[in-house]
């Protein structure tokens, strides 16, 4: 039974200092907020004290409470035992660390699957999956929605007035193991999708070109999901799967983000992304919520990590329109879930920590407060090591503690960029369908080449949609566009008309929203803003390299293309198309737009991205050496530039201001130490002469 909370709590008024009720959106805890989730019920009520207190002299401000409590919170269908979680809000409200508290609803019980066993996901190749671990549910199960949204509504009403609870976690990680379901369930909510985006099956079977292979169809009941089949698929029905799973995640998050809205309109509502994560489109969920929220964790196997950290970070607050977000999840050290497992060295929490903030991040929260001593993730690092206090971790946690409270005043400052990428989730989809020219063709390499080599430039970026408005970047690019729709065609190709500067990757533009070719030669919807046409694609075996006459080298791709207005730059000097161009540029209106037919080198890339933005006039930081990482936020007059050296050498950068880490003035050369950080109050007149790249 739901009861309202007889705890004695303090009022909010108690808590002045964390906490700002009443906002709906975002923010809900003053300064930069700092925490983690926190998992109380894996540990014996006596460790709470010790948890709280530690809590409050590391400066954590805010914690997420609950995401995987639902069978401790719901026992028995429709019973709730939330006295142990008054508890845990109560002791956090005394000591005025603010909650945001999950609606519990990732992992279902198991007397939920026991009773429900439809709501168990089934595979492509039609294997169901059990509990036991976790997100064991059909994303179109009634029964899920029903129970989840019914304990999010339970979680509120209980808590709707609590001094501690300052903003809600719908779920976590939505898709992250389970994005999509083959069952029955799922292939009838297909078809109503499909219904709702085509009106009849006339419309159906032209858009997907079912004329192919046999496939009309007479009935919707004839209509599945893309489970297993002997050959390859049907591309637009894979496509359009790929839609119909985002938006049926999307619902799940909705419905319980409706319930919860419903009982405590005020407070602002966020799920945790995943950044560059393929099955969810998160352009269209940040829509749907009051603030975006990121997890980020490195790969061991990505050498350019901190490369990696600031596309995730840019790239969600891109999502989000720019605004502060929060960094919901990384890691004090070690995750549990890769081959090997990486500790982080000294200083690198700092340095992560610090470039999410410096990419707009006004939280920075961990997974988890404490390392848990029993499940899968006992390995995974925590704030509170397995080790105690006496460790490199902890001292870290408490250092970026006080680092966080330094830089409040960063609070609510955004990143303005001069420079964007375009991004597409569809077209993402659409790229990697199979029965491609070249497997070798992966929409991520493709913007991780763009985004490593501006990155290395020191050129700070926004993501930004195909058919966003584009007006106030001075260079566009479009790393992989294959998909595009006749609207964002247009979208790209008048910018350029006014003025633009865009540069254009081969093998975009090449089929429409439907994934149906655009005829008469390649790159079909570019070809006029391009200034080409191309006849025939010659991709390259696997491994193999071809060279330009620039010297330079390409891998993967090369096409046959006829210059139509565009002019050319370099041409193949082998490989199977000699003396064919390679990469052009077209004056086009008042702008330009490059064409580059291979992935080019390393080197070659960032030597031509380089050339772009000079010639574009984009505005890069400040000159530093490689390695170091210099990003600005901006709030009105005021400018924080942010230095992350992630070199093993001393790093000197021309800055005048105030250092916000150490209190220090500094006068024209700022020195961050190896590995270090520095995070300066700019003086206005200063900015301007360290605008520019050298
Ligand atoms: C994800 C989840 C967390 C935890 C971490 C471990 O981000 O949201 O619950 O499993 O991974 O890295």
């Amino acid at each position: 039974m739901v009861h309202p909370t007889t705890a004695v709590a303090p009022g909010r008024d108690s808590l002045a200092g964390a906490i700002q009720p009443t906002a709906r959106r975002w923010p809900a805890v003053q300064g930069i907020a700092y925490g983690g989730d926190y998992n109380p019920e894996q540990w014996p009520e006596a460790t709470w004290a010790h948890d709280v207190a530690l809590m409050a002299g590391a400066g954590v401000s805010m914690v997420t409470v609950g995401v995987f409590s639902w069978a401790l919170l719901e026992p028995s269908p429709g019973t709730y035992e939330f006295g142990w979680l008054d508890r845990v809000m109560d002791l956090l409200a005394a000591h005025d660390i603010a909650v945001d508290l999950a609606t519990a609803t990732a992992s279902p019980p198991p007397w939920f699957s026991r009773r429900q066993p439809e709501s168990l996901p089934i595979t492509r190749d039609g294997q169901r999956l059990w509990p036991g671990a976790r997100q064991a549910f059909c994303p179109s199960s009634a029964a899920y929605r029903t129970a989840s949204t019914a304990l999010a509504s339970s979680l509120a009403t209980r808590y709707a007035n609590h001094p501690a609870l300052v903003m809600w976690h719908v779920n976590n990680e939505y898709g992250c193991h389970t994005c999509e379901c083959f069952c029955d369930v799922s292939a009838a909510a297909f078809r109503r999708w499909l219904l709702d985006r085509y009106g009849d099956l006339g419309r159906l079977n032209e858009a997907w070109g079912t004329a192919f292979w046999s496939q009309h169809y007479y009935e919707w009941e004839e209509i599945l999901p893309p489970r297993l089949a002997p050959a390859h698929g049907n591309p637009t029905q894979n496509l359009d799967w790929r839609r119909f799973s985002s938006d049926e995640l999307l619902e799940c998050f909705k419905s319980e983000r409706d319930a919860v809205r419903k009982i405590t309109p005020e407070l602002p509502i966020t799920t945790n992304f995943m950044g560059a994560f393929k099955p969810v489109d998160y352009f269209a969920w940040a829509r749907e919520e009051d603030v975006v929220s990121n997890d980020h964790y490195l790969l061991g196997a990505d050498r350019a990590g901190e490369v990696q950290l600031a596309m995730s970070a840019d790239l969600v607050r891109s999502v989000g329109d720019g605004g502060p977000w929060i960094l919901m999840e990384h890691s004090a050290s070690a995750v549990n879930w890769q081959q090997r497992n990486l500790a982080k060295a000294p200083g690198q929490l700092r340095r992560n920590s610090l470039s999410h903030v410096a990419r707009g991040a006004d939280a920075v929260c961990f997974f988890q407060w404490r390392a848990s001593r029993s499940g899968s993730e006992k390995f995974h690092s925590g704030m509170v090591p397995h080790a105690g206090t006496d460790t490199k971790v902890w001292r870290e946690v408490a250092e970026l503690g006080a680092n966080l409270r330094a830089l409040a005043e960063v609070a609510g400052s955004r990143v303005v960029c001069d420079t964007a990428i375009v991004w597409d989730w569809a077209a993402w989809w659409a790229v990697e369908l199979d029965s491609h020219p070249s497997a070798d063709v992966t929409y991520l390499a493709l913007m991780r080449a763009t985004y490593d080599a501006l990155w290395e430039l020191g050129v700070t970026v926004d993501f930004v949609r195909p058919d966003a408005d584009l007006s106030a970047y001075r260079l566009v690019l479009v790393p992989s566009l294959y998909l595009v729709s006749d609207e964002a065609a247009a979208n790209l190709t008048n910018y350029v008309e006014a003025g633009g500067h865009l540069v254009c990757n081969f093998f975009s533009g090449i089929v429409d929203v439907n994934d149906a070719v655009r005829l008469g030669g390649y790159p079909g919807a570019f070809r006029q803003l391009l200034g080409v046409r191309v006849e025939e694609f010659f991709p390259l075996p696997e491994g193999a390299t071809v060279t330009l006459s620039d010297g330079s080298t390409g891998q993967v791709w090369t096409e046959l293309l006829h210059p139509e207005g565009a002019d050319v730059v370099a041409t193949y000097a082998d490989g199977p198309l000699p003396g064919a161009p390679a990469v052009t540029r077209h004056h086009y209106g008042q702008g330009v737009a490059h064409y580059v037919t291979t992935f080019r080198d390393v080197a070659t890339n960032r030597r031509f991205l380089r050339a772009v933005c000079d010639e574009a006039g984009v505005d890069g930081p400040i000159i530093a050496a490689a390695g170091v990482e210099v990003v600005r936020r901006r709030a009105g007059a005021a400018s924080y530039l942010f230095v992350i050296n992630h070199t093993e050498q001393e790093a000197e950068v021309p800055a005048s201001g105030h250092e916000l880490l150490t209190g220090a003035r500094i006068d024209r050369d700022l020195v961050v130490a190896a590995g270090g950080v520095a995070v300066v109050r700019e003086d206005v007149h200063a900015i301007a002469a360290t605008l520019g790249r050298g």
